[in-house]
């Protein structure tokens, strides 16, 4: 505050505490600071202390080789990255105590392009500190608008910054920061790359409920997760069974590829009255009303678990899309786009409900490629 501004009632501009004045109750400056404006000096900066590389050019140059070894090992782990991409069979497992089984790969990649983007962060953190400018500077306020000469003076500011980095002089620190960054570069472009490559429908149609998986015989339905058979008799009208195939119980005594299997085989079986089924395809691949349906959200891929006995409507919890089982599972809220692809179903001769055939459809959210 300078000599000229006044101080109004409720404002200290001098981060005193405010008091309130005792006739209207309104708040005002203390008498002291509105009559000794410069009440509190200006503590000024520190004195500016020198480190050892400002200095010592020996020091100077162990942290630039310091810094080149961040960004150098940096590479190294971005190699390692690259290399396990290619490397590391897709189906690899390994035991993670208090985890369970990992995908050997993805652990490896997580590992190593996280400790490659680590490393360039600790890199540049430390040339930070002990090589570029730690001079203080005070920078006065001024206008928002910037005439053509303070945007000259911020280029100038910024030619300066970069010039107190050091980079230019130090060949070894750009290049090796050139190269880390460029490697990093790499997988992310795999990655993205990898991602959105053209999408095999057939393949998101294969689920393990493809008789071909059992030898050629239908599927039995199992409860999820005691993966015991269900009779059809066991069925009982608005009763609602979360199931699995058969064919789950190989990846389970196996132990591997369980959760891949799980998440595209996930099945909801209800059973209504039949009269109320208004879709001829849904209720004859049905048997006496009961229906069974893919669990996985054609929105983004949630688990629909909640069935509504009363309205016959199945909820996905996530962003609340909203199926009709009476009519053949059509979205009728919410942002799902395509009905929930239904799964043919049968009785074999012992009593228990089976999958004569697999999906028709892919199961889970839509892409692009699709038809519908
Ligand atoms: S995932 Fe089901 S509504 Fe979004």
């Amino acid at each position: 505050m300078n000599d000229h501004e006044t101080t109004e009632p409720g404002q200290t501009g001098h981060g005193a505490a405010l008091v309130p004045a005792a006739a209207d109750g309104q708040e005002t400056l203390p008498a002291s600071l509105v009559t000794d404006p410069d009440h509190f000096a200006n503590p000024g900066l520190p004195p500016h202390v020198h480190r050892a590389a400002d200095d010592n050019p020996a020091a100077a140059r162990r942290a630039e080789r310091q810094v080149a070894t961040m960004f150098g090992l940096s590479m190294l782990f971005t190699l390692v990255f690259l290399v396990s991409y290619f490397a590391i069979p897709d189906e690899a497992t390994f035991f993670l105590p208090g985890i369970g089984r990992a995908k050997t790969q993805n652990v490896v990649l997580g590992l190593s392009l996280g400790f490659a983007i680590f490393l360039i962060g600790i890199g540049a953190v430390h040339w930070a500190k002990t090589l570029m400018s730690d001079v203080e500077m005070v920078e006065e306020r001024h206008a928002q608008a910037s005439t053509l000469e303070q945007r000259a003076k911020a280029v100038a500011t910024v030619n300066e910054g970069v010039a107190s980095t050091q980079v230019n002089r130090r060949p070894l620190i750009k290049y090796s920061l050139g190269g880390a960054l460029g490697l990093f570069a790499l997988p992310l472009g795999l990655q993205v790359a990898g991602s959105l490559g053209p999408v095999n429908v057939e393949e998101l149609k294969h689920t393990i409920w493809d008789p071909k998986d059992n030898g050629g015989k239908p599927i039995r339905l199992m409860r999820d997760p005691e993966m015991t058979p269900i009779r059809l008799d066991e069925v009982t009208n608005g009763s609602v069974f979360h199931v699995m195939p058969e064919t789950l119980q190989k990846y389970l005594d196996e132990g591997k590829g369980v959760l891949e299997a799980k998440a595209k085989a996930a099945v909801i079986l209800m059973r209504l009255d039949p009269d109320l089924i208004t879709v001829p395809k849904a209720r004859d691949w049905g048997v006496d009303g009961v229906l069974a349906y893919s669990k996985i959200c054609t929105h983004v891929g949630c688990a629909v678990g909640l069935y509504e006995q009363q309205t016959h409507h199945l909820l996905c919890p996530c962003h609340q899309s909203t199926f009709d089982v009476t009519q053949d599972c059509k979205v009728i809220f919410g942002p799902a786009r395509r009905p929930l692809p239904q799964l043919k179903i049968t009785v074999d001769d012992a009593g228990y409900l089976v999958a004569p055939q697999g999906f028709m459809e892919p199961v889970g959210p839509s892409f692009w490629e699709r038809a519908r």
